[in-house]
């Protein structure tokens, strides 16, 4: 195994390189995930290096889930959504005799480090493995919420952001024709990138978000102005993780307010997962891929790599789940200003 990176970077690769390494994508799946795969896969038998794909995430790990990828098994799935390879929240793996099992599995096929895909909850797998039993890590950061420090953006988000937007556009279509305001919830547990991203392509009149404390009251007073200058329609985004609530109870507090306005609640959900990547996130996941690789067999560890202003950078696992991604005041102020 790898123990610290040399000088000369290719040299250091050749000598000390792994012979097998397994790649796993876990947690929710993002568009994107099977381009980061395939580059995962590419550049590591570009290093002579053996990859077997793991089943399920960790779940595949504890229960035995392995199957040999080589060039030929990733063709044809870069514009696909989804993972070839599935993916799985694993309560097994959180308990030591679930990782013990996991680590008894990858023994038997010579693996000796991995590139974990997914967000928090698989690099904090990936620590624990690593604790217990001392198998190298790298994380590629691949969840729509975009919720991960120690990247600009991660693998999924573009599309999800396109296809609220997609629906977002159709429904103001339909609020536009009956006058109605729509509150259009959409994903993000903890973070409101993609509300504040999508609204702000969307022209929403309104974008509620966990990182800003809203305050009921103000909504209202918001929208009672938006009344007052006679605007008939409009289309408020929620992230799913809004303090105020979840976009169904937010409507029913303000049907209360505007008993006569026509309201309506559509929750985009988990069509923001699926689709085809878009441009963006097929080359940022090809280019993490390749990056976590390249950085496995030069010896890093329990990091996860990221594109900070175009360039590739390793953060720790602990730095990156353990410090907040801030969403940009900037943007904030913009959508404030476009909306009023
Ligand atoms: O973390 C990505 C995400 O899509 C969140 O935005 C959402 O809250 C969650 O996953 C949904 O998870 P599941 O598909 O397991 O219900």
């Amino acid at each position: 195994m790898c123990k610290s990176p040399g000088e000369n970077r290719d040299f250091f690769i050749d000598i000390c390189k792994m012979k097998s390494i397994g790649v796993l994508t876990s947690g929710g799946d993002s568009p994107g995930m099977n381009a980061c795969i395939r580059a995962v896969v590419r550049t590591a038998v570009s290093h002579k290096v053996e990859v077997h794909g793991i089943k399920r995430g960790y779940q595949g790990m504890v229960d035995n889930e392995f199957t040999r990828l080589e060039k030929h098994d990733v063709a044809n799935i870069i514009q696909y959504g989804g993972t070839i390879l599935k993916s799985a929240r694993c309560m097994d793996f959180m308990q030591p005799e679930g990782r013990k099992k996991a680590h008894e599995n990858l023994l038997k096929h010579d693996i000796e480090g991995l590139i974990v895909i997914g967000g928090n909850g698989t690099y904090t797998g990936a620590i624990e493995f690593e604790k217990d039993f001392g198998i190298p890590s790298i994380g590629c950061p691949g969840t729509i919420d975009n919720d991960l420090y120690g990247t600009d953006f991660t693998i999924g988000y573009d599309t999800a952001v396109n296809t609220a937007l997609w629906a977002i556009d159709r429904i103001r279509d339909s609020a536009d024709s009956h006058n109605r305001v729509f509150f259009i919830e959409v994903m993000g547990r903890d973070s409101g990138f993609i509300a504040l991203n999508s609204g702000i392509a969307g022209g929403a009149e309104g974008i509620l978000l966990p990182e800003i404390d809203n305050d009921y009251d103000l909504l209202i007073e918001h929208f009672k102005s938006k009344r007052r200058k006679n605007k008939q329609f409009s289309i408020i985004v929620v992230a799913e993780g809004e303090k105020l609530g979840r976009a169904f109870e937010i409507a029913e507090k303000f049907k209360k307010e505007f008993p006569h306005v026509d309201e309506k609640v559509s929750v985009l959900g988990h069509l923001q997962r699926g689709g085809s990547p878009t441009a963006n996130d097929r080359i940022l996941a090809s280019v993490l891929g390749n990056a976590a690789v390249e950085n496995l067999l030069k010896g890093e560890s329990s990091k996860c790599v990221g594109l900070v202003n175009n360039k590739v950078v390793l953060t720790s696992f602990e730095e990156a789940i353990g410090k907040r991604k801030e969403i940009n005041p900037t943007l904030w102020n913009l959508a404030s200003v476009l909306s009023s």
